[in-house]
């Protein structure tokens, strides 16, 4: 039927890739084997606000770290906020957090510890978007859902090669998907499109040879299955600079909660200025000698940051309440601590700049101010 005509049945595509998924399936901490019982509805939900814009790989240990120490919604609902940002550290995407914690007390607090069933029902929770609460309410309730993310976007796209670029083409790959979306086990069949976006229909060299969609894949049969899907010319990412500050002393280094809203939002980090297009012109924040000790590279979703990082080491360490005026409301914290303070990744490797420069931490001035 649809699009060219070429593919058979939707019906048989299901149950082709169902059949193949019931051999196949990966085993993932969040899932239940296929054909048993759906798994913990707050286990689902926690692995796929974890899993939005990260790896499998990445996530496995944070969801089970997660769930050992919080293992039901009340306990996530009852979690200290900086601890659950500590937490999070290193999985990115810090926004996450802080919806997570929102919602949990939100389905603590409104609906009694238990997550509701429906999308739209979902789709009221902070942090619950299209996807996860259709990835929700087809795999921890059997709801007929249909769950499209990357993956499932890109086996769809080959399967009817569809020419349209992405992103304009989402509202029609949503449509064929949900014209190939089951009745019988949507949670299953969601699950077995990511898992046959993961694994054989791959971004790049798609392992076509063992598919189990290989005869109803238009794009196969057209000879060329990773042009798809066709993406619009992307703008080129704008390249910002900026410096972080690291002062010390008496083994202790300043660090800052950044503000709430906004780019890594809400988590500790080293003070910094502006972060700019162009050229770095920010002055450093108290007198003193200053060590360049190099820059750390991130890219963002929307810009890629250098981010200089200067050390300034003083002998007695400066009034809290100076240094907050200055850098930025935070604390000290132990340098030889710093792992444990849940700095995101760009801000822990600035620190690792510092701790694990040749001389150790810079050596005191004693001429600093
Ligand atoms: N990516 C997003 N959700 C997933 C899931 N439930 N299993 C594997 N990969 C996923």
């Amino acid at each position: 039927m649809a699009v060219d005509g070429l593919i058979r049945h939707e019906r048989d595509v299901a149950a082709r890739l169902l059949r193949h998924y019931r051999k196949h399936a990966r085993t993932l901490p969040w899932r239940s084997p296929p054909g048993t019982p759906a798994p913990d509805p707050y286990r689902v939900w926690l692995s796929e606000i974890m899993l939005q814009q990260t790896t499998v790989a990445a996530v496995i240990p944070y969801f089970e770290s997660f769930t050992a120490r919080w293992p039901t919604v009340e306990a996530l609902a009852n979690a200290d906020e900086a601890e659950l940002m500590a937490a999070w550290a290193g999985l990115g995407y810090y926004a996450r957090a802080r919806n997570l914690l929102a919602c949990a007390r939100t389905v603590a607090r409104d609906h009694r510890g238990r997550f509701p069933e429906t999308e739209d029902a979902l789709r009221t929770l902070p942090g619950v978007g299209a996807y996860t609460a259709a990835a929700i309410a087809a795999i921890a309730f059997g709801k007929r859902a249909v769950v499209v993310d990357g993956n499932v976007e890109r086996v769809v796209s080959r399967l009817f090669a569809i020419e349209a670029p992405l992103p304009g083409a989402k509202p029609i790959l949503r449509d064929l998907a949900g014209g190939i979306t089951p009745d019988e086990h949507p949670g299953d069949f969601a699950q077995a499109m990511m898992d046959l976006g993961a694994t054989i229909c791959t971004p790049r060299n798609p392992a076509c040879g063992i598919c189990p969609l290989m005869d109803d894949c238009a794009a196969r049969r057209q000879g060329d299955p990773a042009r798809f899907p066709v993406k619009a010319a992307r703008k080129a990412r704008p390249e910002r600079r900026g410096t972080a500050w690291w002062v010390q002393a008496e083994g202790q280094v300043w660090l800052v909660r950044r503000p709430d809203k906004g780019l890594l939002g809400g988590m500790r980090a080293l003070p910094t200025g502006d972060w700019c297009e162009g050229e770095r012109n920010d002055t450093p924040p108290l007198p003193g000698r200053w060590q360049a000790m190099g820059t750390v590279r991130h890219v963002f979703t929307h810009f890629a940051l250098d981010l200089s990082v200067e050390a300034l080491v003083l002998p007695v360490k400066p009034d809290g309440a100076r240094l907050a005026s200055l850098l930025g409301d935070g604390q000290y914290w132990c340098v030889d601590e710093i792992e444990q303070a849940g700095l995101p990744t760009l801000f822990a490797r600035a620190a690792m700049l510092v701790v694990a420069s040749e001389t150790g931490a810079p050596m005191a001035s004693g001429s600093a101010a």
